[in-house]
């Protein structure tokens, strides 16, 4: 899928017609895949990662820990437009979830860092978020005898940068939510979502936004330009940052849908308080549409059927 370029409307509401005459008869159930139950994690790996994703050690000062502005009770988000991090510091980009995020094809909505691992460095080094270093994180955890014995128990070289990314990569791995009421219905459960839930899916795929919201995590695998029909006005510039390719100029990940509900405000910048505006400003800026009340209240219906119990693994 192409949509990314700078060419006109016109090519692009081609591209989509012809995007939708492929994506409708395909039927969603081979677009959106249910969550898988299980995963396969190494178990010592998850359990160190998760000490070390909710220990605010992992900040210059000790007092922000991932688990700050990933809330693994609340959608895995902060809730917030902007996080605060180090000494009250703001970003100026939105905390996206945790929960789901090894089905993303590239992490940060930018795509910047290539997995899980990699992004980990991210936040730490961060100046408004931990402003640290995964290196001087890893002198600290060598003096808590309980890291040193937990890392050396995995680890044949103990506490390094390297496997602390590893470790909190692997917990991250494990946050998986499987069984929301719309994957119930994917694996066959025909009363699992309410009837006005199944006719928002029906508009979610025959409007064209399974275009770019499908595969397992319902977005997530690859880049699209936020704002195709409109000038979506955005001050972030998405992966021009990194490529310094003309094309690339509000080009963002597709974000995952997954427990949508719970991640409110939306989009990079949390332009959109709730869900629906954030359906109306993709009916318009996405698919050039605007839609019935009734219709985007449908489609805000079955995004929240794909809201599942939180894991145990969170608790
Ligand atoms: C001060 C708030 C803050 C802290 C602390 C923080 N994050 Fe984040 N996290 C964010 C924001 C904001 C983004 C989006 C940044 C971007 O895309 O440029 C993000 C992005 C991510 C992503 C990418 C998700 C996706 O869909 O692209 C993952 C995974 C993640 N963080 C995990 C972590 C882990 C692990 C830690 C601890 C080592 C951590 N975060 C600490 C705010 C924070
Ligand atoms: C052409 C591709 C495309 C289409 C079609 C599309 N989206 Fe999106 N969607 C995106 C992109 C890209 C973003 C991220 C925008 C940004 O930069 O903040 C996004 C963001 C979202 C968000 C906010 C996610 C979050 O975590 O903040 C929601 C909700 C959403 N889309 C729902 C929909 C719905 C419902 C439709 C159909 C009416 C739709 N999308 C159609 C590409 C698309």
């Amino acid at each position: 899928m192409m949509i990314t370029t700078k060419r006109g409307g016109t090519s692009s509401a081609l591209l989509l017609i012809l995007l939708l005459f492929i994506a409708v008869p395909l039927g969603a159930n081979t677009l959106i895949r249910p969550i898988p139950k299980h995963i396969d994690a190494d178990m010592e790996k998850v359990k160190l990662g998760k000490k070390l994703f909710f220990d605010p050690i992992l900040s210059k000062d000790g007092t922000i820990s991932c688990a700050t502005c990933h809330n693994l009770q609340e959608g895995g988000d902060d809730g917030a437009r902007f996080s605060s991090g180090i000494e009250g510091k703001k970003g100026s980009i939105n905390s996206p979830t945790v929960y789901n995020s090894t089905f993303n094809f590239r992490q940060f909505w930018n795509g910047r860092a290539r997995d899980l691992k990699e992004q980990v460095k991210g936040p730490v080094k961060n100046p408004v978020e931990m402003a640290h270093s995964l290196e001087e994180v890893a002198e600290k955890l060598k003096k808590e005898k309980e890291y040193a014995t937990a890392f050396g128990a995995i680890y044949s070289d103990g506490v390094t940068p390297e496997n602390i990314s590893d470790a909190i990569a692997e917990f991250e791995k494990a946050l998986i939510t499987p069984d929301s009421p719309f994957d119930r219905y994917l694996r066959g459960e025909k009363d699992a979502i309410t009837p006005e839930a199944k006719k928002g899916y029906q508009l979610f795929v025959s409007k064209g936004c399974i275009i770019c919201h499908h595969g397992v995590n319902i977005g997530g695998n690859f880049f699209n330009k936020f704002g195709i029909f409109h000038d979506a006005n955005s001050s972030d510039m998405g992966r021009y940052e990194i490529t310094g390719r003309e094309e690339d100029k509000y080009v963002f990940k597709v974000p995952s849908l997954r427990n949508i509900e719970q991640t409110a405000p939306y989009m990079h910048d949390g332009r959109a308080k709730t869900l629906r505006q954030a359906v109306e400003l993709m009916s318009q800026y996405q698919l050039g549409r605007d839609m019935l009340p009734e219709e985007i209240d449908a489609i805000v219906a079955f995004l929240r059927s794909l809201t599942a119990p939180i894991p145990p693994l969170a608790k």
